[in-house]
């Protein structure tokens, strides 16, 4: 493809301002508060969309937040691709650890990205990956190079389940109707070290509260006599691993897959230090499952996280108090072949279990979704690979990721295509943490990327 690099140097001050203007409008699902944000974010992508070439663009109403759908149909004989990404991001909190606020984004060099990096949140997860694709529908359809058809499908409710967007897809098969799924929402190794995500984990989400006596007690006067629901809950929690760090719920490991010494071997090649690792987090070791190297334990295997844990008197000074409840959320990421709903029952039914008999226990299930593994063995792959060894001038490495985009293993069931997934961030970007950043490198070979793609694709389809 002619002339890629030399758009993107013309209009890379053009690209960078454009996605900080996306930026400041904070798009946080979780929150209520921002409901008229998400919706007016919404609003600009549909814009961006238009002016990037699609000859059609709608916001789709849903039970939830809009899924914008747009689309560039050259010629219905050619392939199509279909992109997906979000414009909701996580909440801001804690606000205070931000060395500059979350939604005034400022470029700031790092370390890690001496040409600089757009500091605020969402501008890796994912406005900012998101929006390396609309440039780079834009760069294709300017200089008149799409070589194929592309969709759209642009929703604002990853952050907090993707419950609507189920919704849409499941009512509009022939409109997503695709050859691939193409995602820009997961990292790479490193900016010398290309890679492409080939599994996601799947996830259940629980929250649980245990309650004790009906009211709060004076710890003097009641301590010791009865149940104190927050040393009860934390022992509960204790309880589900056990000295060699595995899960104790029956049945958890039941169907977990169980990767070959070969397959293990192939993923240790991938580049990594271990002390690099433990420098970065400011940790002195590591921690986790018996048997497992880390990159294993962040991929290949499941895990059960506290996530948030509440209760009681946590406010200034000291109150004696027995608290009557309390509270936590709890996350499993899930590997391939384990079941979200399965688990989150088993979950249930063993906490149910070891609860002793002065407490009660309520688990409450909020959201999941299986995990997810891309073959390497397919056109897709294929070209994603060769688009990077074009643009990094390096074979990306196939990567198993330990994050989640739980909608993809429903793209799989609904549309019946294969996701690709070629992200673009470091795991130091800090998503989902304050000072959440992007690189402008990352950015701008995103955009140089993603076209390369498009060819490939293209032309392995008709081969
Ligand atoms: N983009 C992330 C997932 C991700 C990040 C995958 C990096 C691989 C590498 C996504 O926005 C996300 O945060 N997903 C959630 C799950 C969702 C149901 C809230 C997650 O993984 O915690
Ligand atoms: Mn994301
Ligand atoms: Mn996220």
């Amino acid at each position: 493809m002619q002339n890629i690099n030399t758009y993107v140097q013309e209009h890379k001050d053009r690209f960078i301002n454009e996605l900080i203007e996306l930026l400041k409008i904070p798009s946080v699902s979780a929150d209520t508060a921002y409901k008229d944000d998400v919706i007016k974010t919404a609003a600009e992508i549909q814009k961006s969309l238009l002016a990037a070439g699609c000859d059609h663009v709608e916001i789709c109403e849903t039970p939830g937040y809009p899924i914008v759908y747009g689309e560039k149909i050259i010629d219905t004989n050619l392939p199509t691709v279909l992109v997906y990404g979000h414009y909701d991001v996580q909440p801001p909190d804690p606000i205070d650890l931000w060395d500059s606020p979350p939604f005034e984004p400022v470029i700031k060099k790092t370390e890690i990205h001496p040409e600089g990096a757009i500091f605020a949140r969402g501008s890796c997860d994912d406005k900012g990956q998101m929006y390396m694709h609309v440039k780079a529908l834009e760069i294709m359809t300017k200089t008149g190079q799409l070589p194929c058809n592309v969709k759209f499908m642009i929703e604002g409710e990853e952050e907090v389940g993707s419950k609507s967007l189920g919704w849409f897809v499941e009512r509009n098969q022939e409109k997503l109707a695709n050859d691939v799924i193409l995602i820009s929402d997961t990292g790479m190794i490193a900016k010398d070290v290309p890679s492409i995500t080939t599994g996601l984990r799947g996830l259940s989400y629980v929250e649980v509260e245990v309650t004790g006596p009906n009211r709060d007690l004076h710890s003097g006067l009641y301590g010791g006599a009865v149940a104190n629901p927050i040393n009860i809950l934390t022992k509960m929690i204790a309880s589900l691993h056990d000295e060699k760090n595995h899960i104790t719920i029956p049945g958890f490991y039941d169907k977990v897959e169980n990767l070959s010494n070969e397959e293990r071997a192939e993923m240790a090649k991938a580049p990594f230090s271990l002390d690099a690792y433990k420098k970065s987090l400011d940790i002195n070791a590591v921690y986790g499952e018996d048997g497992y190297t880390t990159n294993e334990r962040n991929s290949i295997r499941p895990t059960l996280d506290v996530n948030g844990i509440w209760g009681g008197y946590t406010g200034e000074g000291a109150k004696t108090v027995i608290a009557s409840k309390a509270y936590a959320k709890i996350s499993m990421r899930l590997v391939p072949n384990q079941d979200w709903e399965e688990i989150t029952q088993l979950f249930k039914k063993h906490f149910e279990s070891i609860a002793p008999e002065a407490v009660t226990v309520k688990v409450t299930p909020h959201h999941g979704g299986q995990g997810y593994v891309t073959p390497i063995d397919n056109i897709g792959y294929q070209a994603a690979s060769k688009a990077y060894q074009d643009s990094f001038g390096k074979t990306p490495i196939p990567q198993r990721s330990g994050g989640s985009i739980p909608i993809v293993s429903l793209f799989e069931k609904e549309l019946k295509s294969k996701t690709i997934l070629m992200g673009f961030g470091l795991d130091s970007d800090a998503i989902h943490s304050p000072n959440e950043h992007f690189g402008v490198w990352n950015y701008l070979k995103g955009i140089e990327t993603i076209p390369l793609f498009y060819k490939y694709f293209t032309e392995l389809s008709k081969s």
